[in-house]
């Protein structure tokens, strides 16, 4: 019999869990107002807490940056508008941190007192916590469908250039039909997709593309410059 405490995840490849909510910029329906567009669902255990608003701020600071690949910021916990409102607020008014000052944060924030979306998301994990969201990050494409997800426990802030790094990535992957190889980066060779059968494999060891190495016939890499990636991807 199934475990009354198990908790539903989403799973990768599948479609984003649909819900309407009330956010700091006014309601939403998720995800189709967003079609069309990337974006990061995210959550934080609460307002008014210092790795939270250290992650606030970096996210605000960052929002153009994302915007520039197509991707939308959307936040989530389990906190009420006013104290969301009341906290970006402060962050806005008061707080200056590793030279970012007067950080507005424009993005919307969910409000989800009743952890419904939260649950959706598989975001409240009763081991870390029962009553606060953990630091959940979801990288949801055009079309809707979760491309990746990331879960931090309450005491780790998430770091953002690897969130940065997997758009960047899963849009140039989708672009040119490769795969990344550990700790790609745009510039870096990346993995040409094994061919479906041995004599093809074996041929392609022999008759390389330009730019393309082959370390044995189930791993291949070409060259793919900054340039091309960011031509693509930025371009839509
Ligand atoms: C924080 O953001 O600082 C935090 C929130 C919940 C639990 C622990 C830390």
């Amino acid at each position: 019999m199934e475990n009354q405490d198990s908790i539903l995840l989403p799973r990768i490849g599948e479609a984003a869990p649909e819900f309407k909510a009330v956010t700091t910029q006014g309601p939403i329906s998720f995800p189709s107002d967003y079609a069309g567009k990337w974006v990061i669902l995210f959550s934080h255990p609460a307002d008014f807490t210092p790795v939270c608003t250290s992650e606030f701020m970096t996210f605000a600071s960052m929002e153009d940056d994302f915007r520039s690949f197509n991707c939308e910021l959307v936040g989530l916990s389990v906190d009420g508008l006013y104290s969301h409102i009341a906290w970006l607020r402060t962050i806005k008014e008061k707080i200056v941190y590793k030279g970012m000052k007067e950080v507005e944060v424009k993005f919307p924030l969910i409000e989800d007192i009743t952890m419904e979306v939260a649950k959706k998301y598989g975001m409240i994990q009763p081991g870390e916590s029962n009553t606060k969201a953990v630091r959940a990050v979801f990288f949801i494409d055009p079309k809707g469908i979760i491309r990746a997800m990331i879960y931090y426990p309450l005491s780790l802030g998430r770091n953002f250039d690897e969130l940065k790094r997997v758009i960047i990535a899963l849009q140039a992957a989708d672009s040119f039909g490769v795969a990344m190889p550990a700790d790609w980066r745009p510039g870096d060779a990346v993995i040409v997709p094994p061919a479906g059968s041995c004599g093809v494999a074996k041929d392609r060891m022999e008759a390389k593309e330009e730019g393309m190495k082959c370390y044995d016939w189930f791993f291949c890499t070409k060259e793919l410059s900054e340039e091309k990636v960011m031509n693509a991807i930025k371009a839509k």
